[in-house]
């Protein structure tokens, strides 16, 4: 009955002029929600971070994000909503995302997508995670449109993918092992300087040589795939073999020298796909898109080549519900993810 309903006027909503979206946002460690207007104007977006409880375990827990997400998804969507200064009956749609992420997180954020698209009679749109942070790149430069390629680094993902619209996606390659962000996080766990590892590791390179070389990076040539778990041990095995001999450890140097390793080979390699591709555009998405060294090198060596770089602004590189309202728009242009009172979690739902 419900979706009979919401999917007439998913169709309907397609010739609207103006759709109002309401998003959430629950993957991993950030309690998030969002109004968006046509997937490009954002009346609010409101993001309540976990990484202070978090912090002390060095790390996400599942079960801990869960029950932090219960405790506040209810404030941040009425606070969004307020934010917005919209009222609940000028909601067209509810966007969500329903993976990739951690079960119990995602479960908080489409439980609650799925009450209010019932109680307001309205679509249920469930959204790729991992495609919305490409999305961000709508939200942020107006005038952008696919094709173009898209390098997406997150804790979770590291993929260079040719966008030939807002909902097709064409994955060029991606890593084998580790997602970089991942290997940010491991690196400063070992350093003993915090969690997330990302930034903590961008401003302790800052003045590092940068001259270690921990591995021979590139084994998989002129494709498109990568590897971080050498990286990672390598760096690992470094620091342990310092400690073992009590020598001190430099450690601008060791951030530097990590950070250069894991950024200039993807940097190739994405230069190389649009090259390759002969697109003039690339976008940057996912949390470590935040990164200045991966941002600059790329704008930097892509500029040789006549290429310009796209990357969104800080705040919506990371966990953010602006995106996921961004991508829900799209996919109800293209009837993508209009979905059932059913829809499930999904932890594991790849780029495809
Ligand atoms: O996209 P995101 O917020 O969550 C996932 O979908 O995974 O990405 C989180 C990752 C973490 O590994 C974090 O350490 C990394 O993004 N990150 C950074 C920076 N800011 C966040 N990595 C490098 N430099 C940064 N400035
Ligand atoms: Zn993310």
């Amino acid at each position: 009955m419900y979706y009979k309903k919401a999917s007439a006027q998913a169709g309907k909503l397609k010739s609207k002029e103006k759709v109002t979206i309401l998003a959430v946002e629950t993957s991993c460690d950030e309690t998030s929600a969002a109004v968006v207007v046509n997937g490009r104007t954002v009346l609010s977006n409101v993001v309540a971070s976990q990484i202070e409880v978090h912090k002390r375990f060095g790390g996400v827990v599942p079960e801990v994000a869960s029950r932090n997400h219960i405790m506040c998804i209810n404030n941040v969507v009425d606070e969004a909503i307020v934010k917005a200064g919209i009222k609940l009956n000028d909601i067209d749609a509810i966007a969500v995302t329903y993976g990739a992420g951690l079960v119990g997180a995602l479960l908080v954020g489409v439980s609650t997508a799925k009450a209010f698209a019932y109680a307001l009679g309205v679509p249920l749109i469930a959204v790729n995670h991992i495609k919305a942070h490409i999305a961000a790149n709508y939200v942020e430069h107006s005038g952008l449109k696919p094709p173009f390629i898209c390098l997406v680094v997150s804790g979770g993902h590291t993929a260079i993918v040719k966008v030939t619209s807002p909902t097709h996606f064409e994955l060029l390659g991606q890593t084998q092992d580790d997602a970089i962000g991942e290997c940010y996080d491991k690196v400063a766990r070992v350093l003993g300087l915090g969690y997330p590892g990302g930034p903590i590791i961008e401003r302790t390179a800052a003045g590092g040589a940068g001259d270690i070389v921990f591995v021979r990076q590139d084994s998989f040539g002129k494709s498109c795939d990568t590897s971080f778990s050498g990286l990672k041990t390598a760096v690992i095995n470094y620091i342990n073999s310092k400690r073992q001999a009590g020598a001190e450890l430099d450690m601008a140097n060791i951030c530097a020298s990590f950070q250069a390793a894991a950024c200039n080979g993807l940097i190739e390699k994405t230069v190389k796909a649009a090259k390759d591709y002969g697109l003039k555009t690339i976008c940057l998405a996912g949390g470590v898109a935040a990164n200045k060294y991966l941002r600059n090198g790329l704008a930097e060596r892509a500029a040789k080549e006549g290429i310009e770089v796209l990357a969104p602004t800080m705040a919506m590189c990371t966990d953010n519900a602006a995106m996921i309202g961004a991508l829900g728009y799209f996919n109800l242009l293209a009837g993508v993810g209009i979905s059932e009172l059913s829809l499930k979690a999904e932890p594991n739902i790849e780029l495809k």
